[in-house]
């Protein structure tokens, strides 16, 4: 599992707002390896889906670039390579009520790229494939003709899921696709994705704003602070010998299933005034084996020992 699908590099997104510039996302380098699954946290505003809308190009970088397959995404490009790359990467959203159209039928929304890559040879075609498609998320061909309003939370983030598989996509950013949903289905939508990803090999990078369910479906995670990656490493890593202060935080304010750990949990606050960094702009250092933490020189040493 080494093969580089995505190399993000220097990436920063700054908006320009009329209370000045919002550095969204901050310079940002990382790579996403064919096959696994990044996951990406950081409280609410740190620039998570900042970062994901720009790496599928739904804004231009303000600096940076995002390569996919070792190609520039972000380059000049014909309508034909743009129209290629939308249909590699695809975007499972928070919120399954608000990104269903409600006034389209199941069939419509999960065929729309379909029809828009032509990738359906006739009408029943069309149809056959909306029918697999919800038959491979777990819903049925019945479904097809209702309209969304007629389903549940986990049932619509299904179907969105339906949407984003039906241009076969290599890579799927899912932005916090399980937050809007009751914990009880949490963890089906996070199995379905799961076995999506074994079937068809897929890549994917998920978002979620706290620590709690991405271990499960994490090769490795990146944790986001103020636009920029604090800690990056193997998820067993990173719950195991969390380096970075924020990281820590993060972790403590996990509610444990043991009630005696439960009892004995003391959640951290993070102050990113501790770090005494003298003007020295901290750095992603390398602590051990794939194990990334920004730190100073001081707490390089520190966090090594
Ligand atoms: N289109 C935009 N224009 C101006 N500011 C924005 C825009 N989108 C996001 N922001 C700001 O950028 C920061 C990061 O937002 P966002 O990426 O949505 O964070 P997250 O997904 O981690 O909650 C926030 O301060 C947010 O208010
Ligand atoms: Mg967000």
């Amino acid at each position: 599992m080494n093969e580089r699908l995505l190399q993000i590099k220097n990436l920063k997104q700054h908006f320009q707002t009329s209370k000045g510039t919002i550095k969204a996302v901050d310079g940002l380098t990382f790579d996403i390896f064919r096959g696994e699954t990044l996951g990406l946290v950081g409280e609410s505003g740190c620039g998570k889906s900042t970062t994901g809308r720009t790496i599928i190009r739904l804004y231009n970088a303000t600096e940076g670039e995002v390569l996919f397959n070792g190609e520039n995404v972000h380059g000049r490009k014909s309508k034909a390579e743009l129209k290629k790359f939308n249909r590699k990467m695809q975007m499972i959203f928070q919120d399954p009520y608000a990104s269903l159209n409600p006034r389209m039928t199941v069939a419509d929304i999960i065929a729309e790229g379909i029809d828009i890559h032509g990738l359906a040879k006739d009408k029943r075609d069309r149809m056959e494939k909306v029918h697999e498609l919800l038959e491979t998320v777990g819903l049925n061909r019945e479904h097809a003709n209702r309209y969304p309003h007629e389903f549940s939370g986990g049932q619509r983030q299904r179907i969105g899921i339906a949407r984003a598989l039906a241009v076969e996509p290599d890579f799927i950013i899912a932005d916090e696709p399980i937050s809007a949903l009751d914990v009880s289905i949490q963890a089906q939508v996070v199995n379905l994705m799961k076995k999506l990803q074994r079937e068809r090999g897929l890549t994917y990078l998920f978002i979620a704003h706290d620590l709690s369910m991405v271990k499960y479906i994490s090769d490795r995670i990146g944790v986001m602070y103020r636009g920029k990656i604090v800690e990056l490493a193997p998820s067993e890593e990173l719950y195991r010998n969390p380096l970075h202060p924020y990281t820590k935080a993060l972790l403590s304010a996990i509610p444990q299933p043991d009630p005696d750990s439960e009892r004995q949990r003391q959640r951290q606050v993070y102050d990113p005034s501790i770090h005494n960094y003298n003007g020295e702009e901290p750095e992603l250092r390398e602590a051990s084996p794939g194990h990334y933490v920004s730190c100073s020189q001081a707490e390089f040493a520190q966090y090594k020992s």
